[in-house]
Parts: C-alpha cells; sequence; structure tokens
C-alpha cells in the first residue's frame, strides 16, 4: 500500500488517521495508553486486528511506569466493545507482563504486529485457492491493510490472489454510515492498482440479481463458538442476499478474532455509535432535527449463511461448533 497503518518508534506510536483519508495522509502520534485509546475510540485507527496491535502497543508505551499499567489495561479494554481482537490483544500483554515483567512488553507488542503481518499472508494464501481466475469479489466496510498490521483479512485474500497472477476485480460497498468501503477500500485498492467498483450498499442485491459478483469475502469482529459473525453493518444484509442468489460467502480472520467463550452470536455485544454518523456527514445535516435514530455499527451473520472461514490454518467450510473447536485447536494445516 506505502503508507504503514500503524508504527511504533520505540517511544510513540503513529496511527495513520484513518478519519481523514482518502483526502489526506497524516499521523496521530500516541504518547500514553490514554492516547492511544482515545484514538481507537475515536476511529483514528480502525479493523478488529489494527484494534488490538493498536491497543498492544497503548500497554507498551506505559512499561516505564509499572504504577499505571493497571489503570492503562483498563482504559484501553473499554475503547470499543466488539472486535474481540482487542481482549485477545491485551490478554496476551497481561500474561507477558506477569511471566517476564514490564521490560518484555514492547517486544510483546512488536510480535503481536509481526505475527499478525505473517498470518494474514496465510489468510491471503488460503483464500486465494477459492478465488478463480477472472473473479468478481464483492468486499464490504475495509477488511485490508489500513485494518491490520498489514496484507489485510479480505483484502489480503484479494491482494493474494492478484499476486498469484489472477485478474481479479472488487466491487466495494459504500458502507454507510461510516463509509469505509468508500473510504478506505476504494483507495487501498487504488492504491494497489486492482480494478475496484465503488456501489452504495444499496446496489448490492441488484448487481448479484444481474450476475455481476462471483462471490463475497467480509472480514470478522468477532467470531462466536458456533461459527456465528460479527461485522460491519449490512454485512448480514450481503449474506442473506448472497444464499438467494446462491453466491459462496466467505469470512476471512484470524484465530485471534473467534471468541470461545461467547456461545452464539446473539451475545456478541454490537457497538451503537453516535445518532450524528446517521443524520449527517462531516458537520452537515440532512435528517430533521427531533428524529429518533439508532446506529449500531455492527450486525450478526449466522453460520448457516456462511460457505466458509478462511484462517491462517485453513478454510473452515460449513461453520459448526464442533468444526470451529477443532479450528481453534490446530497448530496448523487444514482444519
Ligand atoms: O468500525 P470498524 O471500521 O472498526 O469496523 C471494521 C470491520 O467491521 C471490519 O470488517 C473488521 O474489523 C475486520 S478488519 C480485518
Amino acid at each position: 500500500m506505502g503508507v504503514d497503518t500503524l508504527r511504533w518508534t520505540g517511544k510513540t506510536l503513529q496511527l495513520l488517521d484513518q478519519r481523514a483519508l482518502p483526502q489526506k495522509i497524516e499521523y496521530v502520534i500516541c504518547r500514553t495508553a490514554t492516547d492511544t485509546a482515545h484514538a481507537i475510540r475515536g476511529m483514528v485507527v480502525r479493523g478488529a486486528p489494527a484494534i488490538g496491535c493498536a491497543a498492544a502497543f497503548g500497554i507498551a508505551l506505559e512499561a516505564t511506569r509499572p504504577v499505571a499499567l493497571d489503570a492503562a489495561f483498563e482504559t484501553l479494554a473499554h475503547s470499543r466493545p466488539t472486535a474481540v481482537n482487542l481482549a485477545w490483544a491485551l490478554a496476551r500483554m497481561r500474561r507477558a507482563l506477569t511471566l517476564g515483567g514490564a521490560t518484555t512488553l514492547e517486544n510483546e507488542a512488536l510480535a503481536i504486529f509481526r505475527e499478525d503481518l505473517a498470518i494474514n499472508r496465510a489468510i491471503g494464501a488460503h483464500g486465494a485457492e477459492l478465488v478463480a481466475d477472472g473473479a468478481r469479489i464483492m468486499t464490504h466496510c475495509n477488511a485490508g491493510a489500513l485494518a491490520t498490521a498489514g496484507h489485510g483479512t479480505a483484502l489480503g485474500v484479494v491482494r493474494s490472489a492478484r499476486d498469484q497472477g489472477k485478474s481479479i476485480s472488487v466491487v466495494a460497498s459504500e458502507t454507510r454510515p461510516y463509509l469505509q468501503g468508500a473510504r478506505l477500500t476504494a483507495w487501498e485498492m487504488v492504491q494497489e492498482r486492482i480494478p475496484v467498483t465503488l456501489v452504495t450498499d444499496s446496489m448490492a442485491g441488484y448487481l448479484m440479481s444481474c450476475g455481476e459478483i462471483d462471490l463475497l469475502i467480509v472480514g470478522a469482529d468477532r467470531i462466536a463458538a458456533n461459527g456465528d459473525v460479527a461485522n460491519k453493518i449490512g454485512t448480514y444484509t450481503l449474506a442473506v442476499l448472497a444464499q438467494r442468489h446462491g453466491l459462496p460467502f466467505y469470512v476471512a480472520a484470524p484465530r485471534s478474532t473467534f471468541d470461545p467463550a461467547i456461545a452464539q452470536g446473539a451475545s456478541i455485544p454490537i457497538e451503537e455509535r453516535p445518532a450524528d454518523e446517521v443524520t449527517g456527514y462531516r458537520g452537515s445535516r440532512w435528517a430533521p432535527e427531533g428524529v429518533a435514530v439508532r446506529n449500531p455499527a455492527f450486525d450478526v451473520t449466522p453460520a448457516e449463511l456462511v460457505t466458509g472461514l478462511i484462517t491462517e490454518v485453513g478454510v473452515l467450510r460449513a461453520p459448526s461448533r464442533a468444526g470451529v473447536a477443532a479450528l481453534l485447536f490446530r497448530t496448523s494445516g487444514s482444519p
């Protein structure tokens, strides 16, 4: 992509300000865990794996102030509720602190970051096998390099398929209300010179009915023990449409996005975001004052609508509780 989503300098965490994209490339500098939590809550950095990496570095920023560490864990844990990678990364940092002390925190955060990049390349390699030459891939939100340490999950599959020499193209849904598809996925694909067509969310069914989509690949924020998937609002709608039109619907995610403690999708906490994201955009308002608004940022796609979960250890087809348990247990290979 030519631009880093997260940069660690040893003393600061520099986050590409995703609120400003695609108009401006700017970095927000975090010097404390509180700065980092503020950046996560404010959407400077977003996307489940990137949020996890940022939180880990946020803890590392407090390594020289051990008395502040408990408060740092607490503040970061409450920065956003749905992506489980946040809690997963904090648990890893807590374990490193307990076993090795505060001096190990920087190395653990760097390990989480580097592993995420390697994991995404493995996801890409497994997923690319599912993509035929010439495929037209619909994706939703942004599950790309901007949402991870690099390469991406859903867009990692796209990149890997392209790297295999396949002539693929992407249809990006705009992703109302926060426009991650229009602003971020479209930008990533343009940077990579991967053919991309932007559509509004409501055009998806029409395109599928016209035979203009071959498969769908999205990311995930949390996957329950039974394979239900929480991802960006609108994902469930796309999965239902995909089933209606007989199209494969894949979810690409690392195993750090699975939450075996959550039995089914209905128990996943769904973030409700501010009303002004729905009533207007960046200061301009189009809805009348006094209107009631709902703004759930994620929805849950039942496992039965998911053709396969693409992970770093392989593709779990027709996800089930037993399949997910086996997948989380594996050390390598195909589930
Ligand atoms: O609200 P966001 O932008 O953090 O939501 C991001 C998504 O829903 C992504 O699809 C998901 O985190 C996977 S990112 C690899």
